[in-house]
């Protein structure tokens, strides 16, 4: 009872600006914390946060307690706050208005370019651009739990509570509450900010290990997969600015070619399609806009590790397969809809012969090229 009097007084005071509102029965879930003072230095309105969340998500403020946003004051409450009329929003939490989902448009307050070129990347559209599949309509739940886990769903919530199936939902292309698209948490998890994290591959396999997207299989079976392996572990995968090379070791790997900056001077970006000559997962390959600018972009990449000749004929081998399959694709496809089963084993198959040669594995070459030869 005393409690909840305290409690009231609080966010009878505090509710005024961004992140607080009145108090409602939400506030009837208090009961007693052991104590658990966190050392980190924060706002006023974090401290409240960690002198009830502190002892109960122990480990959640812990590995938050190592990050660069516990040193700079970047806590519960900066992330956390929810605007009154956001439906994600849990209104009368203790005085202050919360949501769990953060979604870009709050990293991106502070990470302005990051936001910028996340947002126009077709990552940010991963789930317009599935938004019309049947499933959806047929089968809200296997939709949430098969398509929508890597790409995104659009998540509905009302004051604060999950109303369908789309809830909780981390694909990369959520579209969320607060009108923003997208997840930076996909990558970047939930309470990290380390860039070791987000550069390993296994921030990529969750996702691009299927057969519309066999990336990381064909990677790992390259010869700059096998090179990754054997020098990963000696490499600080926490150097900051242009990694490729600041090393000492030579460590080609998703992010390097992906998103690191592709030359001295230059910045990351969090648009993989900057670089991209070629739309590859289709069932038949076209070239992207501007492909040629793009395609330099990514040959500065290269560079960094090879002479010019070595990378020249790399595309001008990747150009050729591409067609070829495109030839072969043209031949057995067939666009009645009672074939789109069979559609479908071509466009992965396609898509394996493709990535398999973007990504260098010659297994995934030889695979795909035979089934689909075999294919009448
Ligand atoms: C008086 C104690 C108390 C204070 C102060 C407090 N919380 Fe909570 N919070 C709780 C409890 C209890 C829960 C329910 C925990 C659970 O579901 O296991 C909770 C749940 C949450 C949730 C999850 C909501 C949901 O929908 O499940 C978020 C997010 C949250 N708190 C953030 C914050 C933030 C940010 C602050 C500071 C601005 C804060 N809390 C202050 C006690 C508190
Ligand atoms: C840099 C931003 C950031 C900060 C700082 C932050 N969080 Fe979070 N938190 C997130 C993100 C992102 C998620 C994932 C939610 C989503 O799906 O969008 C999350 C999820 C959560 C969850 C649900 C986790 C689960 O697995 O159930 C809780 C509880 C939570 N945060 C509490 C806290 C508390 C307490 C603090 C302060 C110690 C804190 N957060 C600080 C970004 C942040
Ligand atoms: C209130 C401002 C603020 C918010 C909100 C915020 N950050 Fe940060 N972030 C910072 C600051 C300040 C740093 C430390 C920068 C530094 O040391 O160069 C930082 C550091 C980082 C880093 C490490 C950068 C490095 O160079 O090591 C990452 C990654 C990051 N934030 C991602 C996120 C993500 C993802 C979210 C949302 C879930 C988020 N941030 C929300 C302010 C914020
Ligand atoms: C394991 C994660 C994952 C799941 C589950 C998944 N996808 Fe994808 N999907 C991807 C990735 C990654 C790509 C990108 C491939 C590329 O661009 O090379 C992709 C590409 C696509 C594309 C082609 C690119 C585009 O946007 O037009 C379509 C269409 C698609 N997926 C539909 C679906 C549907 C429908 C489902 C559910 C039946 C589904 N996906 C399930 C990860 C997934
Ligand atoms: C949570 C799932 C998820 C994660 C994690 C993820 N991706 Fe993706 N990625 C996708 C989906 C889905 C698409 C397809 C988007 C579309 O075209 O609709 C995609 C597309 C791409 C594309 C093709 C872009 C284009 O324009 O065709 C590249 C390249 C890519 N991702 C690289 C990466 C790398 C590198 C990582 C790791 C650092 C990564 N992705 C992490 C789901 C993910
Ligand atoms: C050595 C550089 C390099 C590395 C390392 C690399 N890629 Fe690629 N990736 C490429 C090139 C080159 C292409 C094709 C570029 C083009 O279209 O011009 C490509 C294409 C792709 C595509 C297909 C995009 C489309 O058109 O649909 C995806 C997805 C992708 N990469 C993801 C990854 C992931 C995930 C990893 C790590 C497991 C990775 N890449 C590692 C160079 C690299
Ligand atoms: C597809 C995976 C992926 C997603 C989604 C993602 N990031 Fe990143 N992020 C990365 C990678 C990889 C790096 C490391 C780039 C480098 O070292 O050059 C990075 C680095 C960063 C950094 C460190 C500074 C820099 O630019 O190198 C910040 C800050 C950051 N991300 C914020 C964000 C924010 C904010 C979002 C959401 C709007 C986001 N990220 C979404 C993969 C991702
Ligand atoms: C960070 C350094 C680095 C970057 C960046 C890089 N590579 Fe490599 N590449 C390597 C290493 C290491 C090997 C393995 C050489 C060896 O076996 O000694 C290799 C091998 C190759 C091979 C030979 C593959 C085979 O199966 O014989 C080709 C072709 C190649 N790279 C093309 C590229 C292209 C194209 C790019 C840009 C899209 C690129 N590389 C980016 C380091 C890099």
């Amino acid at each position: 009872m005393q409690n909840k009097i305290i409690t009231t007084l609080f966010s009878f005071l505090l509710s005024v600006g961004t992140g607080f509102c009145a108090d409602s029965a939400g506030s009837n879930h208090i009961s007693v914390f052991e104590k658990y003072v966190s050392k980190a230095v924060t706002t006023d309105e974090t401290a409240r946060c960690l002198n009830c969340h502190a002892s109960r998500q122990i480990k959640l403020v812990e590995s938050w307690e190592k990050t660069k946003h516990a040193a700079n004051q970047v806590g519960c409450f900066e992330c956390h706050a929810a605007e009154p009329n956001d439906p994600a929003a849990v209104p009368g939490h203790f005085g202050f208005c919360v949501k769990l989902p953060v979604t870009p448009k709050t990293c991106g307050s502070c990470h302005t370019e990051q936001y910028a070129s996340f947002a126009s990347s077709s990552h940010a559209l991963a789930f317009d651009r599935i938004k019309n599949n049947p499933i959806r309509q047929a089968s809200p739940i296997v939709f949430e739990t098969t398509c929508a886990s890597c790409h995104g769903n659009e998540t509905t919530l009302k004051r604060g509570k999950a109303v369908d199936e789309s809830w909780p939902n981390h694909g990369i292309g959520r579209i969320n509450t607060d009108g923003s698209r997208g997840n930076c948490a996909a990558c970047h998890g939930f309470h990290e900010d380390s860039l070791e994290r987000v550069r390993s591959s296994d921030t990529c396999v969750a996702c691009h290990s299927n057969s519309f997207s066999p990336a990381v299989q064909a990677w790992k079976n390259s010869k700059h997969g096998a090179s990754w392996q054997a020098y990963a572990k000696s490499a600080d995968m926490n150097v900051k600015g242009f990694v490729s090379l600041n090393e000492p070791v030579m460590r080609p790997d998703c992010f390097v070619c992906h998103f690191a900056a592709a030359k001295e001077g230059h910045k990351s970006t969090h648009n993989p399609s900057e670089r991209l000559s070629w739309e590859l997962a289709a069932l038949k390959a076209t070239h992207t806009d501007n492909w040629g600018d793009k395609r330099l972009m990514m040959q500065e990449t290269c560079r960094n590790c090879h002479a010019s000749t070595q990378t020249e004929q790399f595309y001008r081998r990747l150009d050729a397969l591409v067609v070829e399959t495109n030839k072969i694709v043209e031949k057995l496809a067939d666009n009645s809809t009672e074939n789109a089963y069979k559609n479908n084993k071509i466009k992965s198959l396609a898509i394996k012969s493709r990535v398999g040669a973007a990504m260098m594995s010659p297994a995934h070459r030889v695979e795909a090229i035979e089934e689909l030869l075999e294919q009448k």
